[in-house]
């Protein structure tokens, strides 16, 4: 047999520290608030939590512009808290992956306010200076990525916000830096690291591209590819096109252990705040495609719908409505029990669905706000607060509705730091977790499928589906043999294998009562795995 990659055991759940669980009454989650949810996590089943940036930052990307990379938020709490919580994740067998920034800084680092001073500061060129603009780029966050700075008389490029001054990293020292802040963590324990764009920290000037430089993987091998730190398990916000994924994660690189593909993310619209018809069957081939392609190029794919960037997968790309019970635990088994490691985002394992304001000031997140700033007056404002509904990222960000209880959920005792998802009365934890079809019920039963066989963690793939409006795939693993089978929006008649037949096989989930678990009619989005006898 094949020798196992061990980072196929892990089960990964994204935490946004802001919005998980406050745990001292100030309206802001917390490093403690997440060491008090460590048993939920335990009995929701996963074995590993990315946590997004928790350093000492200003807060105008939300804790990606940072300020100190070896201190804490002063409202998530100590360094001490953070030491505890990693202590006691381990004690129960959970890892930590952090999230590392390293593109850019908080233009409130100490290393920017020198930079910023005079041209010969030793800080200076630490950050990337010109006299002019070099480039017409766009900051991702709206406006030229260029900003003016008095006292030197040149522009700073920042490729986020203002507030994100890139940094240099043609400079030998800043290269350091970076290798130290890694060291500093991994000396203090962390498991591994979720590299914030890291294709940006090599600029392409030549060919006008701000990511994706030619001396990207240079960069990539100086920080990962050392002896000390050669354990981590790495994952990169990257360019994520097959042959990027190939010269990055690639075994023999020493760079990362994976990358994020987010092909499957685009689907649906035309643009971050303006859907487009899709169907679900798109969603399938880009997972058929991937799963093909990591298998032949024996590479780690990343198994996820949701993060802290993009609004719900199941709103976007499913039904949240009257079938959201049924797509969420569909598209959770649908991606859950391929090849790769699975990464949940917070809520989502309850089904929380995106929400619906029709107030600016009921957003905090830089990107809708400077695109609804950029847009007012320029197109009806109806369809601007639409767009913005659709495609924020405060979707995902807003706290979590841990109970029923009115006006904060169970998040916290005081005003939450974001309004609370707007449907929180009907999508709690509490209410799903006591609903008798409860999606964290299957979320459970799913991982621990996982967890228990051998062939979801390591079994080849091959996709059997017969027609564009269902996904069949099995999983095989020496003589095991899963059967996965899901049918997206419509009732249907599956063409299932034919030996998919009760003698030779039975049926260990389906998200809906089954009276002949072998029959070919499936209800709307119905999943059902089988094992073989
Ligand atoms: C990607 C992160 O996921 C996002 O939240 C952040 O705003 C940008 N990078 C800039 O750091």
């Amino acid at each position: 047999m094949k020798k196992r990659n061990d980072y196929l055991d892990l089960i990964v759940y994204q935490i946004y520290p802001r919005s998980f669980y406050d745990s001292n009454g100030d309206g802001i989650g917390d490093l403690n608030g997440i060491k008090q949810k460590i048993p939920y996590l335990k009995d929701l089943g996963v074995n590993a939590v990315w946590i997004c940036p928790c350093y000492k930052s200003p807060n105008y990307d939300n804790g990606y512009d940072i300020a100190d990379y070896r201190d804490i938020m002063d409202e998530f709490g100590t360094l001490d808290d953070w030491k505890t919580l990693a202590k006691e994740l381990h004690a129960n067998g959970i890892k930590i992956i952090m999230d590392l920034v390293v593109n850019h800084t908080s233009s409130e680092h100490y290393w920017f306010k020198e930079a910023r001073k005079a041209k010969d500061n030793p800080y200076h060129d630490y950050y990337i200076w010109a006299d002019k603009p070099l480039t017409d780029w766009t900051a991702c966050f709206g406006g030229s990525a260029w900003e003016y700075n008095p006292a030197t008389d040149e522009y700073y490029l920042h490729s986020f916000a203002v507030q994100q001054p890139d940094l240099n990293w043609e400079n030998p020292k800043v290269r350091q830096e970076c290798c130290d802040i890694v060291d500093f963590w991994a000396d203090l324990g962390v498991d591994g690291f979720r590299c914030d764009v890291l294709d940006f920290i090599s600029k392409d000037f030549a060919n006008n591209k701000m990511n994706n430089g030619p001396r990207l993987h240079e960069y990539i091998k100086q920080l990962f590819g050392r002896e000390k730190v050669k354990r981590l398990f790495t994952v990169g916000e990257c360019q994520s096109d097959t042959e990027s994924i190939c010269s990055i994660c690639g075994k023999d690189r020493n760079e990362l252990k994976s990358v994020f593909q987010f092909e499957h993310i685009g689907l649906g619209r035309s643009d971050k705040y303006t859907p487009a018809p899709y169907s679900a069957s798109q969603i399938k081939n880009v997972l058929v495609k991937w799963q093909n392609f990591t298998a032949e190029h024996d590479l780690l794919y990343i198994l996820f719908t949701d993060n802290h960037d993009q609004p719900y997968f199941i709103s976007r790309l499913g039904n949240d409505k009257e079938l959201r019970y049924e797509c969420a635990t569909a598209y959770a088994g649908m991606f859950y029990l391929l090849k790769g490691i699975p990464f949940i985002y917070q809520g989502q394992e309850f089904g929380s669905a995106n929400s619906r304001y029709e107030d600016i000031n009921c957003f905090n997140d830089v990107e809708t706000v400077n695109y609804y700033h950029e847009n007012f007056g320029k197109k009806p404002q109806a369809k601007l607060i639409d767009e913005i509904n659709y495609g924020s990222r405060d979707n995902t960000r807003r706290p979590l509705a841990w109970t029923k209880e009115k006006p904060a959920y169970g998040f916290t005792g005081a005003t939450p730091w974001l309004k609370m998802p707007s449907r929180a009365d009907e999508i709690n934890l509490e209410t799903d977790k006591s609903a008798y079809r409860s999606i964290i019920g299957f979320y459970k039963k799913i991982l621990a499928l996982r967890k228990s066989s051998d062939a979801v963690k390591y079994g080849t793939f091959k996709d059997l589906t017969s027609s564009d409006d269902c996904f069949v795939y099995e999983r095989v693993n020496d003589g095991e043999k899963i059967i996965i089978a899901v049918n997206f929006e419509k009732a249907n008649d599956l063409k299932l294998p034919p030996d998919l037949t009760e003698k030779n096989f039975e049926l260990l989930l389906c998200n809906y009562d089954q009276t002949d678990g072998f029959s070919p009619a499936f209800a709307p989005y119905e999943i059902r795995v089988y094992r073989n006898r």
